[in-house]
């Protein structure tokens, strides 16, 4: 049969299933990834199953989002990361060494591989020509341990690119473009890669830019084939070794298929508040600005910083500005450096931020209030830049840098500048010092607990029968931001449960987490595509630790979906839709649960409103039906594992 390059992936690493679009399948998964913020977590689940050391290829946990340290508790959870790692075989790299996907993509994507990471934009190796795909940090441990990846075979959309990029427009504007075509909800289930002549022309760290955004379209991953370019790459990280190829057949088909004329394209922008919500550049010029960030896993490669910084050269940016710039990784910081480009940042007046996640969750460069911020990073969501009502647009680093020197939204190719055009190094500065290998023998390493690592709850067998009030009613589209914040305040707090819960939905309705308590769990009720947004178990540990034991809405994003199964909290959609409508705010539900099984409806009662509302348990596979009978993941995966030993 003739493949794609995600067949193909997929094919060398199934160990149950079919190819067959839709039906579950398990895959073997030779490296994973952490950062620091869902890390802790993972590590403590991965420790709740008793095994001496991890059984992947490559485990890495990365130190990019938690990174300021006006309390203990950042520096606290860096020091259990970096002891865990040591003890259980996981490689660790040090805070200052880079944002995790930039840094994977560098030093550890390998072609043809699997990579699973508790970080939604996981994908970004997917540039490399590597399956990489984002999920909870459970998931991760289970992989840690040797078990597979569970999920339903994928779609393949197939991206093909014609043409080439004109000047000033960039891999930005390619991903930007398939948002505005295909929406936050259009990736659900699906891979989208990308094939065709301009694929060619596209360096790795522009593929990365644009499967690491391919996150917001919800998908499943993105991927590039591995071709010469990619091995272009590897050489001059001074991987060849690890390239192999991996290009579709000549006569693959796709599930579907978008064209995009690179010559075409013109720079592109994501509008407040969603990265779907794109319009040309030139549709909204002259917008003030207040502030311009560049950098985030997104775009703060080599090439698109030092295509800044030549924009910057020698000017200075507008009065009304502020601008902060983050290399993605040292390698990145390093070679600015070397060759000039950190000069003109800091003759334009910029702010050097570390090469860490930083603004882009709110971390030490937030927006005034109401300010326009423009980014280059991949979210917009309400409130994530760390300032409620500010209004974040989203775009390429040469759009930024237009924005910066004229204090107005702008089109690049509206400054009159030289096309400018940054080769990529033929060999990159290569010093993986910052990246500790793990103690040879683990057993003599003693893991170091301050107190804001607190001991993880067992689940619960889920009752027979679940009762309780609808606690908080949404509308479409929440985010994990929305139910779990992140934030300077919040974010430290990952690693200790009862302190982190107090936040939840806290952007919405501050009384959640008391009322929550006080009525010994209930429902979520929610419209469409709940959950969209970032892979943050934590939105649905927290609530499951206040009590939550069902979520009742119209759809459900994907990854917050398998993180809600996997702490034991029953998904639930509504048969006909008009329900939704019908059931309100503090009504009292109850449901039978004698009759769970997988693909059958079950009748919801609402004695408030005295109505019988038909739910579909949003389970996929058998393994999703016991994890919510066993009330989470751990307790089913340490019988599982017992069995692999
Ligand atoms: Fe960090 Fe933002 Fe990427 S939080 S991993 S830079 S999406």
């Amino acid at each position: 049969m003739a493949m794609n390059v995600t067949q193909k992936i997929i094919a060398a690493h199934l160990v149950s299933g079919s190819l067959k679009a839709g039906s579950p399948i398990a895959i073997r998964i030779d490296q994973t990834l952490t950062q620091d913020a869902t890390g802790t977590m993972a590590y403590l689940q991965f420790e709740a199953l008793g095994l001496p050391r991890v059984r992947t290829e490559l485990s890495v946990s990365y130190v990019d989002h938690n990174m300021l340290q006006s309390g203990f508790e950042n520096a606290d959870d860096h020091r259990f990361l970096q002891s865990f790692a040591a003890k259980y075989g996981v490689h660790f790299s040090r805070p200052g060494n880079g944002i995790c996907h930039q840094v994977h993509l560098e030093r550890f994507s390998k072609p043809g591989g699997t990579l699973l990471g508790s970080d939604s934009h996981t994908p970004t190796s997917g540039g490399a020509g590597m399956l990489a795909i984002g999920a909870g940090g459970l998931d991760i441990a289970l992989a840690m341990g040797g078990l597979p990846f569970n999920l339903n075979m994928p779609e393949v959309v197939g991206v093909k690119l014609t043409g080439k990029l004109q000047p000033f427009v960039s891999a930005k504007d390619i991903i930007l473009e398939v948002l505005r075509r295909k929406t936050v909800k259009g990736g659900v289930g699906k891979v989208f890669e990308y094939f065709g002549p301009g694929v060619a022309h596209l360096s790795v760290p522009e593929r990365a830019t644009i499967t690491n955004m391919g996150a917001e379209l919800g998908a499943t991953t993105s991927v590039f084939p591995s071709d010469a370019v990619t091995q272009s790459y590897l050489t001059a990280q001074g991987r060849a070794t690890t390239w192999s190829e991996w290009v579709a057949d000549a006569d693959a088909t796709y599930d579907e298929v978008l064209e995009i004329d690179l010559d075409a394209l013109e720079p592109l922008i994501a509008c407040p508040h969603s990265p779907d919500n794109v319009k040309k550049v030139r549709e909204i010029a002259d917008t003030k600005v207040a502030q311009v960030a560049i950098g985030s896993c997104t775009n703060s490669s080599y090439t698109d910083l030092m295509t800044v910084a030549q924009m910057l050269k020698g000017k200075v940016v507008a009065d009304g500005v502020s601008l902060g710039v983050s290399p993605g990784s040292r390698q990145v910081m390093e070679m600015v450096t070397k060759d000039g480009g950190l000069l003109d940042f800091i003759g334009a007046g910029s702010r050097i931020l570390e090469s860490a996640c930083g603004p882009c969750i709110g971390m030490g460069f937030a927006p005034p209030t109401q300010g326009v911020s423009v980014r280059s990073f991949n979210r917009n969501f309400y409130g994530r830049s760390g300032t409620k009502n500010a209004e974040v647009y989203l775009a390429s680093p040469e759009t930024c840098a237009a924005c910066a020197l004229t204090g107005e939204i702008t089109d690049p190719r509206d400054l009159g500048l030289a096309p400018i055009h940054v080769p990529l190094p033929g060999q990159f500065l290569v010093d993986d010092r910052m990246v500790l290998a793990p103690a040879p023998e683990g057993s003599d390493v003693e893991i170091i607990r301050g107190p804001n690592i607190a001991k993880l709850p067992t689940g619960k067998a889920a009752p027979a029968r679940l009762e309780g009030e609808v606690l908080i009613r949404l509308e479409d589209d929440i985010t994990t931001d929305h139910i779990m914040p992140a934030g300077a305040k919040v974010l430290p707090l990952r690693s200790n449960l009862p302190a982190i819960s107090e936040f939840v939905f806290h952007m919405v309705d501050e009384t959640f987490p008391s009322r929550a308590k006080a009525s010994g769990g209930g429902f979520i009720v929610a419209g469409h595509n709940y959950g969209q947004g970032s892979s943050r178990e934590h939105a649905a540990l927290a609530p499951r630790y206040l009590g939550v034991r069902g979520v009742l809405v119209q759809s459900f994003a994907r990854i917050h979906l398998a993180n809600l199964i996997n702490f034991g909290i029953l998904p639930l959609t509504f048969v006909h839709s008009e329900d939704y409508a019908k059931v309100q705010a503090a009504d009292q539900l109850s449901l039978d649960l004698t009759g769970l099984a997988l693909g059958k409806t079950l009748m919801l009662r609402d004695d408030t409103q005295g109505l019988d509302i038909e739910v579909m348990p949003q389970l996929g596979s058998d393994r999703d039906l016991e994890l919510i009978l066993k009330g989470g993941a751990l307790s089913w995966a340490s019988e599982q594992l017992e069995q692999v030993s």
